[in-house]
């Protein structure tokens, strides 16, 4: 099979330019204006932006959290990430604690072989650092393809290690070629005030917000910062929200320290005055929480700064019903919001269109820097000769409504109903099939494919 899409605006994470790509089978072959070759299909992309298929490194998608399952599952997650121009998703494999990594994994194979749409990695959660996990640390680098290792700083009592444990994992991490992420909150102070505000009779979703102030992401952040220069390991540090966390590696790095940082998209366009109504506010109870309009600035400012490289969603859905279970108790609200579908139309349209970020970092922040990170790229990422050929094509113009009732996410409400988004996602190519059409998916579960990554290349 092969595919010639002609005269696109091809943009990467550092060229804006007009051409053809021609694909053969999963990669592009050639790059050129008015190329001679012969295609099976031509897609005329006149006027259109073609750039490279989204990758967000942090989904969670039939995830056990917090006595249930997150509700998109791997198919249905990973098809409204194609919807949305998302082509790779990585999620994430919460090891148990007293058990394996190994058995965690093959936990996560068993609800996602064969299930996805769309590309897929894994990183690995260790939530139990011990001199059994220790030995395992090498084989999942070197031969399962999954470098990076995911820590909870918070979560006491489920998912959080402690610093000594950190500091153990860092170093073994560090002397395979791997890189550590991070929820970078203090789990300790966390606690102290949720109990505070239970014992008080105050259970409503914004009570979930106020037990988690700006300081205690400050606090992990520098924290976590401060150690990943101890040990020299690699660090990514998830979903940041805040200026104070900012702040804390803008000062690490007068230092020549440096730890990769990713927002989210709701981070930047939503805040927390959603918390001040009733039972409602729970559609945005997440971890961390939304914060001021100020932390937006400061989060925009960042990724023009190069301090944030990477844009991603923290996709963690629930229905509605299972947000009820913390109806008399916002501590039992299951974490997470939807966004797997939403997020590159959103930060096209409050980025790029409202003029805050340039077309070439929107690439950048929404493919490339990840793909350069967690060890992809160039097979994803942008677009070269070589490279998979996922690509979107991109209507600049084409205002549409989000909302629950259009979207393809298995939840039954939306972070964003109503949002007037500008920039629509025509058509999406994964491996060099047309996954994405038209508003139809083209492609099976089972044509995503597992990647393999590459050691931590510090090229960014
Ligand atoms: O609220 C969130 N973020 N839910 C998913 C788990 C996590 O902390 O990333
Ligand atoms: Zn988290
Ligand atoms: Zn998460």
């Amino acid at each position: 099979m092969s595919i010639l899409i002609k005269n696109g605006n091809i943009i990467t994470a550092t060229d804006n330019y007009v051409a053809d790509i021609f694909i053969e089978g999963e990669v592009i072959v050639a790059i050129g204006k008015n190329l001679p070759h012969q295609a099976d299909t031509i897609i005329d992309a006149t006027g259109k932006l073609v750039m490279p298929g989204g990758i967000d490194p942090h989904v969670h998608l039939d995830m056990p959290f917090m006595g249930t399952y997150s509700s998109d599952n791997y198919e249905t997650g990973t098809r409204a990430a194609l919807f949305g121009g998302t082509t790779t998703v990585i999620d994430f494999i919460l090891q148990k604690q007293g058990n394996s990594l190994q058995t965690a994994l093959q936990e996560w194979k068993g609800r996602s072989d064969n299930n996805c749409v769309g590309d897929y990695s894994f990183h690995m959660a260790v939530t139990d650092y011990n001199e059994n996990t220790q030995k395992e640390i090498q084989h999942f680098i070197e031969q399962e393809g999954i470098t990076s290792f995911k820590t909870f700083m918070a979560y006491k009592g489920a998912l959080m290690i402690d610093d000594r444990q950190m500091i153990g994992l860092m170093e073994e991490v560090k002397k395979h070629g791997g890189l550590i992420n991070v929820h970078a909150t203090n789990g300790d102070m966390i606690d102290y005030l949720i109990a505070k505000h239970k014992a008080a009779g105050k259970t409503a979703p914004l009570y979930h917000y106020l037990s988690q102030p700006e300081v205690t992401e400050a606090e992990a952040s520098e924290r976590f910062v401060e150690m990943a220069a101890y040990t020299q390991c690699p660090g990514y540090i998830v979903h940041l929200t805040c200026e104070g966390a900012l702040n804390a590696v803008r000062n690490a790095t007068q230092k020549n320290k440096k730890v990769f940082v990713e927002t989210c998209i709701q981070y930047l366009i939503l805040d927390a005055s959603l918390y001040e109504q009733n039972f409602e506010g729970a559609k945005w109870v997440m971890s961390p929480p939304l914060r001021e309009k100020k932390d937006q600035a400061t989060l925009w400012a960042g990724i023009n700064q190069g301090l944030v490289q990477v844009v991603a969603t923290d996709h963690c859905p629930f229905m509605w019903q299972q947000k009820l279970l913390g109806k008399d108790d916002f501590s039992k609200i299951p974490n997470g919001h939807p966004a797997i579908e939403n997020r590159m139309e959103l930060l096209f349209s409050e980025g790029v269109n409202k003029g805050k970020i340039t077309l070439n970092k929107f690439v950048e922040v929404s493919s490339t820097n990840a793909a350069k990170i967690f060890g992809m790229f160039p097979k994803k990422g942008t677009i070269a000769i070589g490279s998979d050929a996922d690509i979107i094509l991109l209507d600049a113009n084409e205002k549409h409504t989000l909302s629950a009732k259009t979207h393809h996410m298995n939840v039954d409400y939306s972070g964003y109903e109503g949002w007037q988004v500008t920039g629509k996602i025509k058509t999406v190519l994964l491996r060099g099939k047309i996954a994405i059409d038209n508003n139809e998916c083209k492609v099976d579960k089972g044509y995503g494919k597992f990647i393999k990554r590459n050691k931590v290349s510090q090229i960014i």
